[in-house]
């Protein structure tokens, strides 16, 4: 296998949020009232995030599905604990991808009680003709943690929560599903990390992109996929937190200033 953190050659299909985009005020959206006074404005609204992850299913089950009889799984590797929200969506969006491959052997005998008679005649699931399907195995890691605004400095990180990598990674296909790419060195230690596990392959999905300019260029890593490419604000909701607040913000939302200092720690989250 490749350095799988050598992401140069990237495309993405990514909507592309400009520096100078002015963001939607939150006054016009429907927030709960006890964040309404921490958030500067809305920048992505929910519906605009769900939909753009259906689409990310659709180019990620184009990737990997097959018409084989037994098509190899996807392993879908969660990073808690910001990810759950995106990761949740994108498991969903793939799994209605293959139902919708699926059809029926025979529709349920009309008036029979539903009990278990072996599937026959009550509906089995089968492939439709020429079906391209992609088995999800999901799994749940942390790596890291991230104090304030400040991204992470180490170089190596720990992958928490699983009982036995080896099996879990080995000779499999795996995606990274991660909620947002800042300075990207928690991506590159993580990749890092995963490259002992000998995987088949090993992408990253990441639901936003963060634009850092550092003189005249971009310096951040680029995933392999991902939802939108922001400026360089911190943002919080649809499942992503400062300090452990705002998870359940249902759109992603620029922090104001009021937010940054009520919730302000110096304690490791
Ligand atoms: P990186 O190592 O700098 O790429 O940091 C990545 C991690 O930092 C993400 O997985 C997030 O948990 C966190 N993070 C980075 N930027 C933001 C932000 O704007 N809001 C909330 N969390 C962020």
């Amino acid at each position: 296998m490749g350095d799988p953190t050598d992401l140069k050659s990237v495309k993405s299909s990514a909507i592309v949020i400009p520096d100078d985009f002015r963001p939607y005020p939150p006054g016009s959206f429907c927030l709960p009232s006890f964040y309404a006074k921490d958030v500067e404005s809305v920048l992505i609204p929910e519906g605009l995030l769900r939909d753009r992850i259906k689409a990310l299913a659709r180019e990620i089950h184009a990737k990997y599905a097959s018409t084989d009889e037994e098509p190899a799984p996807l392993v879908l590797v969660c990073v808690l604990k910001s990810s759950f929200k995106f990761f949740c969506a994108l498991q969903l969006e793939l799994e209605l991808l293959n139902t919708e491959q699926s059809q029926l052997i025979a529709p349920p005998v009309s008036g029979a009680p539903y009990h278990n008679n072996g599937g026959q005649g009550n509906g089995t699931a089968i492939p439709s003709a020429g079906a391209r399907l992609l088995p999800l195995l999901c799994e749940f890691i942390r790596v890291k943690s991230y104090v304030n605004t400040n991204s992470a400095t180490e170089n190596e990180v720990k992958i928490q929560g699983l009982a036995d990598p080896v099996e879990a990674f080995a000779q499999k296909d795996v995606l990274i599903v991660e909620d947002i790419i800042d300075s990207g060195r928690t991506m590159q230690a993580l990749l890092r990390n995963l490259q002992q596990y000998n995987m088949k392959s090993v992408r990253v999905v990441s639901m936003l992109w963060k634009r850092l300019i550092q003189g005249n260029s971009v310096s951040s890593f680029r995933p392999h996929f991902h939802g939108f490419e922001i400026p360089d604000r911190f943002v919080i909701g649809f499942g992503m937190d400062y300090n452990e607040r705002y998870r359940d913000l249902n759109h992603l939302c620029i922090i104001n200033a009021a937010g940054i200092a009520r919730y302000a720690t110096n304690q490791p989250s």
